[in-house]
């Protein structure tokens, strides 16, 4: 008993010693370095089925039977024959639909969908497609979304009939409005006949490119993008945003590589690639996953602008993904320098389409596209994941090339290198002063990294600590080396997760030590420039990585803890940093600071102090605001104040689609003469004091 009461003691002691230490010197007078517009943005990748099933709201895979089997994602009945000398000459198939040689046998066409064709009650969905009757005359198709389940009823909850007449090709149109909602339908189109006084041996039809979207796209955009997980990507307040990747820029052939020529133009004939995702991990496999390129170069310009987020394309830089073609394929897998042209072309070409005046070849495709104004394009990443060897400069040897260019044609473009996809290590070490030496504008570093890095306890298998790990990483990177573009990172957990076995992903834990580490960033917002969280979106049935985002399935979406943690950064962004310190030093969970991580900024719009604080110990810590600075400031005080709070009990919680709501950030007033504050055991919280 006694011992229990010493021990009680004792830790009333410790704690109010920690309380004596928690003071936080604030300055707020001196405004310290500016923070970006783009400190936090979004990373796009059409990975986990991102972007077509995903983002990009057509509804029908394989609309253009140009998958590596045609039919992929078609069931057929009756006489039905795939050929390939079609409308659109980068995307040759099409499929003829003859009549069955008898009255009974239907011919038709039925397409699965992503994960299913989704549709809503009463909400409206255009149907289009191309076709012709190769004969002349006319011919009915009959467009139906179905829903198999439905075992006292007929299939069909919405139902269309377009005529097909001539033999040229045309692009036909309908709107179907189902009367019931089915989350695993199906669309469907019986070939019938238009003119009953005709021998049905007369019908044959042509499709090509059969598409289906909702009406109610993000703002309403013919081939638009799906509304709620557009919506909430707006809500993240992007300050840039990086497309279209990620691995898929880099291709595991050069023929699959991501080119943004290819994505372009009329929808229709932009050619059709597969996805490397489909086949990179074999225990998440997904032979139906290819790129539609609907959400294309012109469909992300247009998003950034929508989201006020500066573009940042990433480019292949005549190499292939290093991961699955090392230094032995070099001469079979990756560009030689001397024939580096055509790629250096296609990114002076991306500028122009961006930027170009309408006169040139590429702004006036934009033009024709619908926007003669020019997309303000500011930044281009050359290279995703590439690194070079001590013996070979693999990667900065094409870059160098790139950047010769680049610098004379394109002045006003800032070019992002890239560290390679570690952190740490030979690789990191070896080019990270490679591209000090280069003089890029900035560098991408990449960590998927567990709980301990985010913490900065983090030992290599030697047990030696590994440096620039966690909240200090950038403290003493060189101030006078390019600018920091942290381009994918998340926290990973390394832990078993009990029952399923897995580890921890979008969990609270995990998604509060990524608050812990961005603390970091703001306080060396002088060098760190962007960051984006890696990847953004999953669906639920279809992923091949996680943590992601935003999860979602045809029907719902849901954010994550880590899109919180994120959406509250981007919000409450700033735009100077505040010097904060606990006993001089920062506040960055080093030994002695009982977990706590903090960071202060000024926000010129709101008029008011920032200060977000992590408490990632298990015990709830007390802080006090010193707020220090010149005279008037400090009297004057603060008219009003706030505390926005993202925290859980349970480490292991998240959110999920079934329960999107479990934890979000709560805001509550607080009195503006708040000094003296409790954060939490393992909560992130965002203290506002407006003048
Ligand atoms: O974000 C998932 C993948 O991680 C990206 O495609 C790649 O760049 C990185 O390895």
């Amino acid at each position: 008993m006694n011992k229990t009461l010493t021990t009680l003691g004792l830790a009333a002691i410790t704690s109010m010693a920690w309380a004596d230490n928690h003071i936080f010197d604030i300055n707020i007078s001196k405004k310290g370095a500016p923070i970006q517009p783009t400190m936090y943005g979004i990373f796009f990748e059409d990975i986990n089925y991102g972007a077509d099933g995903g983002l990009y709201a057509e509804m029908i895979k394989n609309r253009s039977f140009e998958f590596g089997n045609p039919l992929m994602g078609w069931e057929t009945t009756g006489k039905i024959e795939v050929r390939n000398d079609g409308p659109f000459e980068r995307n040759p198939h099409y499929v003829r639909m003859n009549y069955s040689g008898h009255p009974v046998i239907h011919t038709a066409l039925q397409n699965e969908g992503f994960f299913g064709v989704s549709f809503e009650k009463d909400k409206t969905y255009r149907f289009s497609v191309w076709a012709r009757c190769p004969e002349g005359g006319k011919a009915m198709l009959e467009v139906q979304l179905v829903n198999e389940a439905l075992d006292r009823n007929q299939h069909q909850v919405g139902r269309h009939k377009i005529v097909i007449e001539g033999s040229e090709w045309k692009k036909y149109e309908c709107e179907l409005k189902p009367w019931m909602t089915v989350e695993d339908g199906k669309l469907r189109m019986f070939l019938r006949t238009a003119d009953s006084k005709k021998p049905k041996s007369d019908i044959t039809v042509d499709v090509e490119h059969v598409s289906l979207f909702p009406t109610d796209t993000w703002k309403g955009r013919e081939n638009g993008m799906r509304k709620d997980l557009a919506q909430a990507l707006y809500d993240l307040h992007p300050g840039v945003f990086r497309f279209p990747g990620g691995c898929i820029v880099e291709g595991t052939n050069l023929e699959d590589r991501y080119q943004w020529k290819n994505t372009v133009g009329q929808v229709e004939n932009r050619p059709t690639n597969l996805n490397r995702w489909q086949y990179e991990f074999d225990y998440r496999f997904y032979p139906d996953y290819h790129q539609s390129y609907g959400l294309g170069f012109y469909e992300y310009f247009l998003l950034a602008e929508d989201f006020g987020a500066a573009p940042l394309p990433v480019l292949n830089c005549g190499m292939t993904c290093q991961y699955e073609n090392d230094i032995e394929g070099e001469a079979k897998y990756h560009v030689a320098v001397e024939d580096l042209d055509p790629y250096i072309q296609d990114a002076v070409d991306l500028v122009e389409f961006a930027n170009g005046d309408v006169n040139t070849t590429w702004g006036k495709l934009r033009a024709e596209m619908g926007h003669p104004e020019p997309f303000g394009l500011k930044y281009l990443a050359i290279g995703n994941e590439q690194w070079d060897y001590q013996d070979n400069p693999a990667y900065t040897k094409r870059l160098a090339r790139f950047m010769e260019v680049l610098r004379k044609k394109c002045p006003e473009i800032k070019i992002i290198g890239t560290t390679g996809p570690n952190s740490e290590g030979w690789d990191f070490d070896l080019l990270q002063p490679r591209m000090k030496q280069m003089g890029v504008d900035l560098y991408d570093e990449h960590f998927y990294r567990n709980e301990d890095w985010f913490l900065g306890k983090a030992k290599d298998k030697d047990g030696n600590p590994i440096k620039g790990c966690g909240a200090t990483r950038y403290d003493n990177y060189d101030r006078k080396g390019p600018k920091i573009f942290a381009g994918e990172y998340a926290c990973h957990g390394s832990g078993k997760y009990e029952s399923g076995k897995e580890k921890k992903c979008n969990h609270f834990e995990t998604s509060l030590y990524e608050a812990a580490f961005m603390t970091g960033m703001e306080r060396n917002a002088d060098i760190v420039h962007m960051a984006t969280y890696a990847p953004l979106f999953a669906h639920i049935k279809g992923w091949q990585w996680r943590p992601d985002l935003i999860w979602f399935d045809n029907m719902r979406s849901m954010k994550s803890c880590s899109y919180y943690v994120q959406q509250l950064y981007g919000h409450y962004k700033g735009d100077n940093v505040l010097s904060l310190m606990m006993n001089k030093k920062p506040v960055a969970g080093t030994e002695g600071q009982n977990g706590l991580h903090a960071t202060a900024c000024y926000d010129n719009q709101r008029n008011a102090v920032i200060v977000k604080v992590v408490n990632t110990s298990n015990e709830a810590q007390e802080v006090t605001f010193n707020f220090q600075g010149k005279g008037k400031d400090l009297k004057q005080g603060f008219k009003e104040a706030e505390v926005i709070a993202l925290q859980s009990a349970d480490m292991d919680a998240e959110n999920t689609l079934d329960k999107p709501d479990t934890i979000k950030p709560v805001t509550s007033a607080i009195s503006a003469d708040t000094r003296k504050v409790t954060v939490e055991a393992k909560s992130f919280k965002i203290f506002v004091f407006k003048k």
